[in-house]
């Protein structure tokens, strides 16, 4: 990948990956061995969410932000040709090694998610657990994303709700009970300078501008879930509170189908 061409965000996030990457080893060991998803940060059963479709025989899928590869390699074992593509090669290796110890076939590409060397509308699927979705720019990602797609190709992405972004306060600490920045025009969440676990530089918006951005982009709305964490659930998560995620939604998924 010539790193010359990635956006600023992309680059620093690609560091800030690749300084985090052997963390994320032993969860991508564990869903790697999962046979049925778990979703998102509180591990959300499948049922009622579902993101991806149950039998994806003949059809190309990709993953954008892959990470570990899990949510490639349950794709794959529905039966899709996957691609995987993440800005990390930290990540990658991982991604590279349980894709050869599960005997899973993924192709796994490092680059950005928001500008794949991939030919237009050459998939059926594409999806994001917290990959592109959170870590790309929304104006960039989803028009690339439509782009990828045959007409009646379908997204399916998860990440943090936009509420729960608000509720951040500057120092980087725990989400609390405060409005710390405005609804309207949240778009770019830089945490690399905070006092407390500074990180890398995520992207969300309003719902109203989702959805916007979605119709301008070519994409219909099938499917809008507010998830939050399960009753059981007692302790925090990502610097989420377990009691803030069951009052108020901590994620959103969307499903969309490309017109
Ligand atoms: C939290 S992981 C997502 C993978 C997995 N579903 C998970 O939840 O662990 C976030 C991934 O997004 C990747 N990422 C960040 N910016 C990216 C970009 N511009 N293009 C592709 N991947 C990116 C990171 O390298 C990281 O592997």
């Amino acid at each position: 990948m010539d790193t010359t061409e990635l956006s600023d965000h992309a680059a620093h996030n690609r560091e800030h990956w690749n300084d985090m990457a052997d963390q994320w080893v032993a969860s991508g060991e564990d869903s790697w061995a999962r046979s049925t998803p778990k979703w998102g940060s509180w591990e959300l059963p499948d049922e009622g969410i579902e993101l991806i479709p149950p039998d994806l025989s003949g059809l190309r899928a990709i993953e954008l932000g892959c990470g570990t590869g899990y949510v490639s390699a349950w794709m794959a074992r529905r039966g899709a040709e996957v691609v995987g593509i993440d800005v990390s090669d930290g990540q990658l290796a991982t991604a590279r090694r349980l894709a050869a110890e599960h005997d899973v076939p993924v192709t796994l590409v490092h680059g950005s998610a928001e500008a794949v060397p991939e030919p237009d509308a050459s998939f059926d699927f594409a999806i994001s657990e917290y990959g592109a979705a959170l870590w790309c720019d929304p104006y960039v990602w989803i028009p690339e994303a439509a782009r990828l797609l045959k007409p009646g190709g379908r997204l399916a992405f998860l990440s943090n709700h936009p509420l729960l972004q608000l509720c951040y306060p500057p120092s980087g600490d725990t989400a609390d009970e405060t409005l710390h920045r405005p609804y309207f025009g949240l778009h770019r969440l830089d945490w690399s300078e905070v006092e407390i676990d500074p990180g890398g530089i995520e992207f969300n918006l309003p719902i109203s501008e989702w959805m916007r951005l979605f119709d301008d982009s070519g994409f219909d709305v099938d499917e809008f879930l507010e998830l939050r964490a399960p009753a059981d659930v007692a302790e925090d998560r990502y610097a989420m509170r377990a009691e803030w995620a069951k009052q108020g939604p901590s994620e959103m998924a969307w499903k969309l189908t490309r017109r």
